[in-house]
């Protein structure tokens, strides 16, 4: 027996003592806002106070907390006169928006509220240095990137400005973030719950040539065992799900696993691309019709298979056979302005901090779901599919992160389906960290080779972009086909093959191909400037025909960064400084049938949408368009999200969320007002507030959609597929049919500054600044879109500097497979960061605004490549530039 004090209470339970502290309070104490993200003591997640320090909860065994004082996110504060006063921390991560999925809060407020007591104690009212903020939150991880409001909001908690009553917080939903409130479907338990557990292959490539779950279903307690095997019972990679176990309890049901026989004949495997691509390669894929999956959000189109080798996909080509003929020539010749070179970036694991689960509930006629999607009704249309069922309920209320990976209905669903069927009885897969880091989805690992040809009076001739991208198991990358809607050239040779290998399926990830692409192609416009003898933001500016981005390269060129950027390799100490550029151009995407029911319930507005909220804002983005139609606070406004059965609301996928939202809301909110106000459609007209009206109003309720889709809004801005002579209405068709999003008029634009630090003696670069000047009209919500653009760059550092997906060559198992051998950028990797929208350039977007968390992030790690070339001379081609990638740069540059 265990005996403690649990947020002030008494608490006292009956289980062995080495039990991890998180699952007691978790499973036994029913308080859910304790997160458990790694179960290895690296993310900081699961953080609660004992004896009023901050302790990692997965790793503390609860006998040792036997007669002390714990706290949880639920337990901090006071409480006063009935009410339950934030903690000074909780009130300033509220204020400064220091979250966005909100899956990791519970952990920074946690631990960031033991340091403030202690700073408070020792230091008063001083304001505690970023290096101390740092210090103490070094060990707590934040896939989406928060870490600037992080810093600000324990800052102002330290200095007193957050002692007195709460500061208002731009985020709807961010009391229940701070409070651990806020329920994820890996905190939901339904009536009859079992524990799922997944049986996954130890070998990259075999035949199973016998499996017999009959075992596991002898074990008492285990009620459901299934074979995940597809028809040809064959496994293509570590971790591929066999088959699956649900039962009472976690211990019953990895006995269970262990109960499963399973025979398999090993293949051959191909552990890497180089492997794959070689011409005595064995084929991952015989046969004509090949079963691999679809890595990206769009169809696979039917193309060509060499080998293991698919494409050539060329359709973005613009005079295929003249960039080939004049590349081949100035090669030939050896022109001096020709740029050539082959970049590489690796795999980068999505890694969302709530990790892929489902709960399923198969009650023969119906079926209600808990699923962590970034689009519910979709994922439940999908069940429907799946199962034959009709009547399917999906939920999302709060998912946490998905950057792409959560789009489609997952293993993990389809596994609870089946064991819930099989079971009659709901069934909870949620992947442990090594699943998510191994079979949850990455972005591919790709080989750019880059020909890029200006003439001597400065035009881009001619440009050739062909990419193998590998994506496992997967196919359908495009990189090279987005090098069409930048920069104007000549001739454009733009080719993309997927080569096919033995480990885990890519999945869509923020800006899908663009940031390879960026890394190569923006380092080779760099390339193409120093051969010029041109300043890189010049050269863009000439280059590139977007009147978005011009306005932009003209306010990069006044930063002080930039005007104080000396020559490359000018630097000779061991602390290296580098400023360098980027740009990039990304469609911006609605979803055209897009509806919002809004109305007045019991004397409030209510706006309710079938979208769910991945940490964007969307919440906040629906509470706000209404508040300011009606001149009331958006906290007064109901917001109902997250269900499949609302009106039919977007994906949080594709930056897609406030440009689809915003217009359904304000056709809704014209609607309203000529209900609550007859003949004073759009205005408040006469002296009756609106907030009387409402308030004075019955329960109204009425559905709009948007009101025209994107093809018809404003046909006099460019439509950026046909701007660049591509078949737009047909692609328009193919996006609208089969990724259900229609294509906006303008493209959203970022150019971006890295200033970095490069230690010569270790090889590690340290960005410094970073400036992200954005064109994506006027945000709805600043300090949202602000916290979005920062995540985002965030993300780019990780991708540039530290992520890098690693495989065994035996056997092409994942060896990254956890935070310890997988890193992600931390509280301390931030930079001094400024975000600039310039706010032009949409206003034909109903509500001004189009979605950022893509074009965000696309140039950052090509920012960071062309300022380590500026402070080193070596120019990477290689992302992660990783420390040893870097010194033997230099290395080889002293050599020469
Ligand atoms: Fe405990 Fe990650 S879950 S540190
Ligand atoms: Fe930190 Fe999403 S807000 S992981």
């Amino acid at each position: 027996m265990v005996s403690f004090t649990l947020n002030g209470a008494p608490f006292t339970v009956e289980i062995p003592i080495e039990t991890p502290l998180v699952d007691v309070i978790r499973d036994h104490a029913k308080m859910t806002g304790t997160k458990q993200a790694c179960g290895a003591g690296v993310c900081g997640a699961c953080t609660v106070q004992v004896d009023g320090h901050a302790v990692v909860s997965c790793l503390m065994p609860v006998g040792h907390v036997n007669g002390k004082a714990v706290v949880t996110v639920e337990g901090l504060g006071e409480a006063k006169l009935g009410q339950n006063i934030l903690h000074p921390v909780q009130k300033a991560f509220m204020a400064e928006d220091a979250l966005q999925c909100g899956f990791c809060t519970p952990g920074f407020v946690v631990a960031a509220s033991a340091f403030h007591d202690a700073w408070r104690a020792k230091h008063g009212t001083a304001k505690p240095s970023e290096s101390d903020i740092a210090s103490a939150l070094a060990g707590h991880l934040c896939r989406c990137g928060a870490y600037p409001g992080i810093y600000r909001a324990v800052a102002a908690a330290c200095e007193g400005r957050h002692d007195g009553d709460a500061h208002a917080s731009p985020r709807y939903e961010a009391h229940d973030k701070v409070t651990g409130a806020a329920k994820y479907t890996v905190d939901k338990v339904l009536d009859g719950q079992l524990y799922g557990l997944v049986l996954r292959s130890p070998h990259g490539h075999a035949d199973v040539t016998a499996l017999d779950v009959a075992p596991a279903l002898a074990i008492a307690g285990v009620k459901a065992a299934v074979s995940m095997l597809g028809t040809d019972k064959t496994v293509r990679y570590v971790g591929q799900a066999v088959a699956a176990v649900a039962a009472v309890d976690r211990a019953t049901a990895e006995k269970g696993l262990a109960a499963i026989r399973v025979s398999y004949a090993r293949k051959f495997v191909l552990s890497s691309a180089a492997a794959a691509r070689m011409t005595d390669s064995p084929k991952l894929y015989a046969g004509l019709f090949k079963p691999a999956p679809n890595s990206a959000e769009g169809p696979a189109l039917p193309m060509p298979w060499s080998g293991n080798r698919r494409g050539p996909a060329s359709a973005f080509s613009l005079a295929r056979g003249r960039a080939k003929s004049e590349l081949a020539a100035a090669a030939a010749r050896n022109d001096p302005l020709l740029v050539t070179g082959t970049y590489r970036n690796a795999g980068q694991s999505h890694t969302c901090l709530e990790p892929h689960a489902a709960i399923i509930d198969h009650q023969g006629s119906k079926i209600v779901a808990h699923v962590s999607s970034q689009a519910i009704q979709f994922a439940t249309g999908q069940i429907a599919k799946t199962s034959g069922v009709k009547d399917v309920t999906g939920h999302a209320e709060h998912v946490g992160g998905g950057f792409g990976s959560k789009v489609g209905l997952g293993i993990e669903s389809h596994i609870a389906l089946a064991l819930s069927k099989a079971a009659g009885k709901p069934v909870r897969i949620a992947y442990d960290r090594a699943e998510e880091l191994s079979v949850a989805g990455h972005r591919p690992e790709t080989e750019i080779e880059i020909k890029l040809l200006a003439s001597k009076d400065g035009r881009l001739d001619a440009l050739s972009v062909r990419t193998h991208s590998n994506a496992g198991v997967a196919i359908n990358s495009t990189v090279s086909g987005l090098a069409r809607l930048v920069y104007t050239a000549g001739s454009k040779e733009l080719i993309d093959w997927d080569v096919v290998t033995n480990t885990p399926p890519g999945s869509p990830f923020r800006a899908p191909g663009g940031p390879p692409l960026c890394f190569a192609l923006e380092q080779a416009i760099d390339e193409a400037a120093v051969k010029l003898a041109i300043d890189p933001i010049a050269l863009r500016q000439r280059w590139d025909q977007d009147p978005n981005r011009q306005r932009l390269y003209t306010w990069a060129k006044g930063l002080d960064a930039w005007r104080e950027r000396g020559d490359a390799g000018r630097e000779t100490g061991r602390f290296r400084r580098g400023i360098g550029v980027a740009a990039g151009n990304w469609l911006y995407f609605v979803q055209g049938n897009t509806e919002v029911e809004i109305g007045v319930r019991k004397g409030k507005l209510f706006v309710a949408c079938g979208t769910q909220d991945i940490g964007q804002g969307s919440r906040t983005v629906l509470a706000e368009t209404m508040a300011t139609a009606f001149a009331v606070p958006a906290s007064s406004v109901e917001v109902d999200i997250g269900r499949s059965n609302l009106p039919t609301g977007p994906m949080a996928a594709g930056s897609r969320s406030t440009a689809s939202l915003v217009p359904a809301v304000m056709a809704a909110v014209e609607m309203l007002k000529g209900r609550l106000r007859p003949g004073a459609r759009g205005a408040v007209g006469d002296n009756v507030p609106w907030s009387d009206l409402i308030a004075a109003s019955g329960d109204l309720r009425l559905k709009a959609g948007r009101p025209t889709d994107s093809t018809t809004i404003n046909p006099n801005a460019p439509h950026p597929l046909k701007a660049v002579g591509f078949i737009g209405t047909a692609f328009d068709w193919m996006l609208r049919n089969f990724a259900h999003i229609d294509t906006g008029r303008g493209v959203a634009g970022a150019v971006q500054i890295a200033d970095v630090e490069v230690d010569t003696w270790l090889g590690k670069t340290r960005v410094r600044r970073f400036y992200s000047g954005l064109t994506v009209g006027k945000p709805h919500v600043r300090r949202l879109a602000e916290n979005q653009a920062e995540g985002s760059i965030i993300q780019g550092i990780g991708y540039a500097l530290y992520e890098e997906r690693a495989y065994d060559p035996a056997n092409a198992n994942v060896l990254s497979a956890g935070f310890d051998d997988y890193r992600i950028p931390g509280i301390g990797d931030t930079p001094e960061m400024h975000v600039h929208f310039d706010e032009k350039g949409f206003e034909h977007v109903p509500g001004g605004a189009v979605g950022i968390g893509e074009i965000a992030t696309l140039p950052v790690a090509a920012a960071i490549a062309n300022a380590v070339y500026n402070a080193t001379g070596f120019r990477p081609y290689e992302a992660p530039i990783r420390p040893d990638r870097l010194l033997a740069g230099l290395d080889m540059m002293r050599r020469a």
